[in-house]
């Protein structure tokens, strides 16, 4: 795709639906009993592998291409899979699924893409093994003729699961994906479960299984679990996705006279780090009709072209606002002076190393990015131009390079602009509609 001139932005738009909540839906729903309906799911691909896996694992899925059914089959119903899983581009599945997987009494084995089979997953198999979990990974060179083993600690791998042992464990990381992992596998624990992480992370999976009927606490950083709850099937409203919605968020504070009125949005504090940052940027930002949908906090989010300055983002911000940084370095480098970002080396296992793939394109089109260990330092003000964008695959990349590409001079072109498919199918046609 190429994208050229200047050009401002106005109107309404709703994002799809968030990405944590519509994996969660489906995972849920499927160990809980009977019927749970997921209105406004997100149909991008990285949540339609959560609805394959799960089929596969016996579980009834009808999916009309807005609201989803799920047959829930309870806790103990999944049934063992005749082929491999495949979860796609999308660690969320991968690893929340594991969590679950290790409850039962089959084994399964799980696969993904290239992006996937890098990513580390010994993060969850310490904890699940702690709980009795069994792993072994395959050496994807050989996979799936072959099954020759590897001591790496990536996809593909086979789970053997069975009965948990309960554990208090000390996350070393702020990882919401971790912890879910070990709160569902904590559903078929021999006593109370716990997880403690360094900061709290998203606490979708807390919410939302206290909804199912799950007997669930969490203060501050902790959250504890009891094992053999009776989950009952829910019906559930997705909220817009705020982490789709940061890159409208962009758009409209660094085009020139551009407001534009983003509606439905989840703003749940543990995810609106991008709101902070924003109006810490001296960003044009109001929230209005703030509610509660489905048990999360949800609002219309209004914004308007401003002049921003740079910040220093870190520590416990980084967890609400982790998927949200490459839109955020796009807002970084229209800002005078500079934005500093550490304590992110999250930020280098995503579906992309994206410290890496957010300074090399970012200083592709003129901008001014030193990349850190755990972080980047992004000198704004300097004037971009087009250039020529490698997504590596990455979604986020791909959405935040159009949103630089549409306030840069001269020509962007992307060597894949079909990615975005994972979690904003309808991101372009989204971004034309408030075109004029
Ligand atoms: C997610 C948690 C985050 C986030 C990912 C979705 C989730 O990952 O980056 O896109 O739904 O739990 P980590 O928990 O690994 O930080």
């Amino acid at each position: 795709m190429e994208i050229t001139t200047k050009h401002s932005f106005h109107g309404e738009l709703s994002v799809p639906g968030d990405k944590s909540i519509s994996h969660r839906g489906i995972m849920f729903g499927a160990i809980s009993n009977g019927l749970t309906e997921v209105t406004n799911f997100l149909q991008g691909a990285d949540c339609l592998s959560t609805i394959s896996c799960f089929q596969q694992l016996g579980i009834p899925i009808e999916n009309d291409g807005s609201r989803v059914l799920v047959h829930g089959k309870g806790l103990h119903g999944l049934s063992a899979p005749s082929q491999v899983l495949d979860v796609g581009n999308s660690g969320t599945t991968l690893r929340l699924i594991s969590g679950i997987l290790a409850g039962q009494s089959f084994q399964s084995t799980l696969n993904g893409d290239a992006s996937i089979r890098k990513r580390p997953m010994k993060r969850i198999f310490v904890p699940l093994s702690k709980m009795g979990a069994r792993f072994q990974c395959w050496d994807s060179g050989h996979f799936p003729e072959h099954r020759k083993k590897t001591s790496s600690d990536c996809a593909p791998f086979t789970v053997q699961g069975g009965k948990l042992n309960h554990v208090h464990y000390y996350s070393p990381i702020a990882s919401a994906q971790v912890k879910s992992a070990i709160l569902l596998a904590g559903l078929y624990g021999d006593g109370i479960t716990k997880v403690t992480e360094p900061v709290l992370s998203r606490n979708h999976t807390e919410l939302m299984l206290s909804g199912f009927g799950a007997d669930i606490l969490s203060a501050d950083a902790t959250a504890a679990i009891w094992p053999e709850p009776k989950l009952e099937g829910q019906a559930i409203h997705v909220p817009g996705d705020i982490s789709s919605a940061a890159y409208f968020i962009a758009l409209g504070l660094i085009s020139p006279n551009s407001e534009i009125l983003i509606q439905n949005v989840g703003v749940n504090p543990t995810r609106s780090g991008v709101l902070t940052a924003a109006l810490a940027m001296g960003g044009n930002i109001s929230l209005l009709n703030k509610r509660t949908v489905s048990g999360e906090p949800v609002a219309d989010i209004l914004v308007k072209s401003s002049s921003l300055h740079g910040t220093a983002i870190g520590g416990s911000q980084i967890p609400t606002l982790i998927d949200e940084i490459p839109a955020i370095a796009i807002m970084a480098a229209f800002a005078e002076g500079s934005t500093i970002i550490t304590d992110a080396q999250e930020l280098r296992v995503k579906e992309s190393d994206r410290i890496a793939t957010v300074t090399e394109n970012l200083n592709a089109m003129g901008g001014d990015v030193t990349p850190t260990e755990d972080g980047m330092a992004i000198r704004g003000g300097k004037p971009l131009h087009g250039a020529q964008i490698k997504t590596y695959g990455d979604h986020r990349i791909a959405m935040s390079f159009t949103i630089a590409g549409l306030n840069a001079d001269g020509e962007t072109t992307f060597d894949d602009r079909d990615c975005v498919t994972v979690s904003y199918p309808s991101f372009y046609e989204d971004i034309k509609k408030l075109l004029n």
